[in-house]
């Protein structure tokens, strides 16, 4: 495709420096973006009299012809084009003529690109959003399921305090629901409009900013027009908040993993998430889970790739930024491809109550509970601390766990107790009295259970 720029110059740009130039192959996914602002930009051309309100008609029905032949593959993207820009303009001037060709007034691609960026990651962070809450809506299905359903809790991954599976779940539910926060937030910071700043000084004509940034939803204009430019902060905060959403995914994705195993056995993955292997019969495997877990580090570099792209940049526009992109876009692709699996993996993945309540009941986990009785006799809490130390250390040097032995071991430890600690020591009492705001006591986890469905 003959450049738009090729007046200043006498020679054409080599072929591999055009290839190496272009931005086409991945820039053409914001095809519906810029034509959104190109409309906007030609609707506020003709309000405020620098073209003519027929030319502006006639540009904008057949920019909205143009993205309907692209949508339908009439139109196919030509990849000779520099970018998705220069296409649609080469297109319409193709089609209506020298008309065509006043759309570009009073704008820079530099403006017109840092304008679809915004556009288009407004669309995707709103997709995004959506997959989060039917993951959050898996969660609260196992987690309902799973009020009173007993496992250890781990610290160390030792064995540290019973919980339910309810209250680990909901863990996670937390993440997720900071995680849609953290993309509203950035969102938020994002949407002020760019268009006008041109190239980077504003323009000669008296434009309408604000008119075209209502028009394409934003809350206001980008107050100077150098930063609007520049500024790719939002692709980073964004990026930033993809790379935690991956790290939630991760850690989760490690816990199903670690649970799913013969060690564990907390769960069994529904078949449509597993697979087997290709010479040991008896192998069920969480790939899903090891993908996302896997999959977190592209996301990861992605984020380190844009911060060092931007890293040093002269102010304003520099080709460095072209870069911007296809980091950011690999993030939301690999984010929805793995948030398109994880929640219905949660949601049919069968949890196996008696493996988990076994492995609450062979580590000592009530040992805490132990203190605390001896606590509320008038004990002060760092000396039951010790006593149940030692008397962890006898049942282990005997091969006993706290409930095995009898109420006159425990005397010869401490007089002050009683046939009662036994009941304090039971695992579904010691879940029930862990009654403090946040703990994994049912009402607790009602609440818990209860802001996930409001935030929904
Ligand atoms: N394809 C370019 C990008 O993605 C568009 C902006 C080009 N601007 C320029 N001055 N060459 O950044």
């Amino acid at each position: 495709m003959d450049k738009m720029w090729a007046g200043r110059f006498t020679e054409p740009l080599d072929s591999k420096a055009d290839d190496f130039n272009s931005s086409i192959h991945f820039d053409c996914r914001m095809a519906e973006q810029d034509i959104k602002g190109s409309v906007a930009h030609a609707s506020m051309l003709a309000n405020k009299g620098i073209i003519g309100k027929d030319d502006a008609e006639k540009i904008i029905a057949e920019l909205g012809n143009i993205i309907e032949d692209i949508k339908s593959g009439k139109l196919p993207i030509d990849y000779s084009a520099e970018d998705i820009h220069m296409f649609v303009e080469a297109e319409l001037t193709k089609r209506i003529g020298d008309v065509g060709k006043k759309l570009h007034t009073a704008r820079s691609r530099n403006d017109q690109v840092a304008l679809d960026i915004r556009l288009y990651l407004k669309d995707e962070s709103a997709k995004i959003i959506e997959q989060i809450k039917t993951l959050l809506d898996a969660i609260l299905t196992q987690a309902t399921l799973h009020k009173s359903t007993i496992m250890p809790g781990y610290t160390h991954l030792q064995r540290a305090q019973p919980i339910t599976f309810a209250h680990h779940l909901l863990a996670y539910g937390m993440m997720f629901t900071r995680d849609i926060d953290r993309i509203n937030d950035a969102v938020k910071r994002m949407n002020y409009s760019p268009l006008g700043s041109c190239a980077l000084a504003g323009t000669t004509y008296d434009t309408d900013r604000y008119l075209v940034a209502e028009k394409l939803g934003f809350d206001g204009i980008t107050l100077n027009s150098i930063d609007g430019v520049s500024d790719r902060d939002f692709c980073v905060e964004l990026l930033s908040a993809f790379a935690t959403i991956m790290m939630h995914l991760s850690r989760f994705s490690e816990e199903v993993i670690l649970w799913s195993s013969w060690e564990f056995k907390f769960v069994e993955l529904d078949d449509s998430y597993t697979t087997g292997s290709s010479i040991m019969p008896q192998k069920k495997n969480p790939d899903i889970a090891e993908l996302v877990r896997g999959k977190t580090g592209r996301v990861y570099g992605d984020l380190m790739g844009i911060l060092t792209v931007l890293k040093g940049l002269p102010l304003a526009y520099n080709k460095d930024m072209q870069e911007d992109k296809e980091s950011i876009f690999d993030a939301i692709d690999t984010v929805k491809q793995c948030l398109d699996v994880f929640p219905q993996m949660i949601k049919t993945m069968k949890a196996i109550p008696e493996n988990m309540l076994k492995a609450a009941q062979k580590g000592f986990i009530n040992a805490t509970d132990l203190a605390d009785y001896l606590t509320k006799k008038g004990i002060p809490f760092r000396s039951a601390y010790k006593t149940v130390g030692q008397i962890v250390g006898y049942c282990v040097k005997n091969n006993k766990v706290l409930e095995d032995i009898t109420i006159e071991e425990y005397k010869g430890f401490d007089n002050n107790f009683e046939k009662d600690l036994y009941d304090a020591i039971d695992l579904h009492n010691c879940v029930e009295s862990r009654i403090s705001a946040g703990g994994t006591g049912l009402a607790s986890v009602e609440n818990q259970i209860e802001y996930v469905k409001k935030y929904l």
